[in-house]
């Protein structure tokens, strides 16, 4: 197939606004697959995005397309659907020409249509307005096509309206991007250069990468270079993308995407962003913005047995296989004991990972509150990076602390403004635009410190809104900030993996809320036990545990014995994830407690 009768295309969306099933609908129409393999939905692969209804990994299939008598091959690039891949999200875009942009016909547009939009523009790409759900008694596709002009400012007129429900209107729609989409440019003579746009291991393969060739061609044997971490590498095979049943092929050419086999044992020298080259014959430069894997939210992860601290670690280098934005270091708090300050890209890459830890790997953990990075400047000078609270230097010792923002993308219902403001403004937001798309909603955005946003933030936003409230972000860089380490004291000792940073005005406040859950979380002991929030030793909030009688069951006296026995059961289950720190034993819930301090 010539180069000009290739067509690279992704699918942007809100979630649940059908990009999934779209998906399934363009495969189908091109005969993929049979009927039978669709009954399971073949663009999500992992059992937790199936579960969840979430995009993690992207996955691409490549097919074939005959119209008036001419053969075209349409590669569907997907992207993955949650903002803590947005790096993977945009080194997917930028190995397309187009994209469909997909708005639910009865929902409007929503924030994570608008974040992602921004991603396409800044990768040129052609646009094609796409209006689903069209099915749907409420759908209401005039009004989502003003919406797309006024909130975008996209040029709306040529459109598709679909259902990929019902299949309505994706015929059209497969010509429309054949018509509309860009063929792929680039010179098929010149030295191999081919951007990594999605990598993962595979237990029979190894590890593998999915590129988009850009200039000249990778074949099978050749020789090639990963230009950003200087290695070589052999190409064993070759494949076409499709989620169900990859196609061999002798070279991968310019403007194709395809699936490399190197053999290697894991995937971190294949990192998404990076370009592929001839190690022979190189191209002179790779492929713009390659930025590696950068965590921006740590954790520490902890064994509630302590001799599973060697498992624990065999399991995060299994998961660090497939999975080079992981990464961790052996850390030990002096209450939590061993175990490891693990960077994630964000708090579903982090749930996502916990998730898998205890199912995948049977182990039984305890997460400490997650934090986002802050770079210290010291009063000599130095600046460093703080990835847990505790490690922060004295205060006479810190010149400036900086911390991450971002720019939070918010759809609300216009009724909700003013709540929306009040939250955002309790977070330390600044407000940098607010528009009505139509009388009835409204589009803000803020800068907003990262941290304010960690902690449940997204909870709030749609308890707020009645979850009407739709809201993305994107990183942003580092800002100065007034911010001091409060500590926890529990029966006088300070328990580390309890610290947290807070802003300096509202440490007494976000003191006493954290005593005061606190208080609630730890369950009674034989002794009373102090709870003391303090700035270095000042403290600024305190509050008792009571002791509790001899007897925990004696309340129950006079009820029936299943009364009796559900109670020492609960307690027996709550043993599970409790951790001893010092005499006092404190249930897992208390190290997430600094999430919901309002
Ligand atoms: P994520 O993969 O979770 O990001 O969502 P998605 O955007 O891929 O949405 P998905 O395809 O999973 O569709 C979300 C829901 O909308 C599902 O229940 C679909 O059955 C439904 N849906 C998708 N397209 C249509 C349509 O054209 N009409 C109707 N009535 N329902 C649809």
């Amino acid at each position: 197939v010539p180069q000009e009768n290739i067509r690279n295309f992704s699918i942007i969306a809100h979630i649940d606004h059908g990009k999934s099933t779209l998906a399934d609908r363009i495969i189908q129409e091109c005969g993929a697959v049979s009927d039978r393999q669709m009954s399971a939905q073949v663009m999500d692969t992992m059992d937790i995005e199936k579960e969840r209804g979430i995009t993690i990994k992207a996955q691409s299939v490549r097919l074939d397309y005959i119209k008036d008598g001419e053969h075209y091959i349409l590669n569907l690039i997907d992207t993955p659907g949650h903002v803590d891949f947005s790096y993977e999200v945009s080194r997917s875009l930028a190995s397309c020409e187009g994209a469909l942009l997909i708005v639910d016909a009865a929902q409007g547009v929503e924030a994570q249509t608008i974040a992602n939009v921004y991603i396409a523009i800044e990768n040129d790409l052609e646009l094609l307005p796409v209006v689903n759900k069209i099915d749907l008694p409420a759908a209401d596709p005039d009004r989502v096509l003003s919406e797309l002009e006024e909130a975008i400012g996209i040029d709306a007129t040529e459109h598709a309206l679909v259902s990929a429900k019902t299949g309505q209107g994706v015929p059209e729609l497969i010509d429309m991007i054949v018509e509309r989409i860009p063929a792929p440019k680039g010179d098929i003579n010149a030295p191999t250069k081919a951007l990594i746009y999605d990598s993962w291991f595979d237990n029979y393969l190894g590890a593998l990468a999915l590129v988009r060739v850009f200039e000249g061609k990778i074949e099978k044997g050749q020789k090639i270079k990963i230009m950003g971490t200087k290695e070589e590498h052999q190409v064993l095979d070759l494949m076409y993308p499709n989620p169900i049943k990859p196609v061999k092929t002798n070279e991968i050419s310019t403007g194709e995407v395809g699936l490399v086999v190197t053999g290697l044992k894991t995937v971190e020298a294949l990192q998404v962003g990076d370009t592929i080259t001839d190690a022979k014959n190189p191209t002179a430069e790779a492929i713009g913005g390659f930025e590696p894997a950068k965590p921006f939210v740590f954790a520490g992860i902890y064994p509630i047995e302590t001799d599973k601290f060697e498992d624990l670690r065999d399991a995060l280098n299994k998961l660090k296989l497939n999975d080079s934005s992981l990464s961790f270091e052996p850390e030990s708090s002096m209450a939590l004991g061993s175990g490891f300050r693990t960077g994630f890209l964000g708090m579903l890459h982090m749930e996502v990972i916990k998730e898998r830890l205890e199912r995948e790997f049977n182990l039984e953990l305890i997460a400490t509150a997650p934090t986002v990075v802050y770079k210290v400047k010291k009063t000599d000078g130095e600046e460093i990076e703080i990835q847990n609270p505790s490690e922060l230097p004295e205060p006479q010792k810190i010149d400036t602390i900086y911390e991450p923002y971002v720019k939070a993308t918010i759809l609300t219902p216009q009724e909700y403004v003013g709540n929306l403001i009040k939250l955002l403004n309790d977070r330390r937001g600044i407000q940098i635009k607010m528009d009505y798309l139509n009388e009835t909603r409204v589009l803000m955005e803020y800068d907003i410190p990262m941290n304010e946003i960690v902690m449940d933030f997204y909870d709030k936003l749609k308890s707020t809104t009645k979850g009407y409230a739709s809201f993305d972000y994107e990183p942003i860089g580092f800002r100065p900030g007034n911010l001091v380490k409060l500590d926890i004291r529990v029966a006088g000792e300070v328990v580390d993996s309890l610290s947290i940073i807070v802003p300096e005005d509202k440490a007494r406040t976000r003191g006493l809320a954290f005593v005061g859950q606190l208080k609630e979380l730890i369950p009674r002991q034989l002794f009373e036990v102090a709870i003391q929030a303090s700035i270095g030793n000042n403290v600024i909030a305190r509050s008792n545990v009571k002791s509790m009688g001899k007897n925990v069951t004696a309340k129950c006296y006079g009820g029936d014995i299943t009364r009796k026995r559900k109670l020492l059961e609960k307690q027996k289950a709550g043993k599970k994830r409790m951790k001893a720190i010092g005499k006092v034993q404190v249930p897992q819930e208390a190290f997430m407690a600094v999430l919901k301090l309002d």
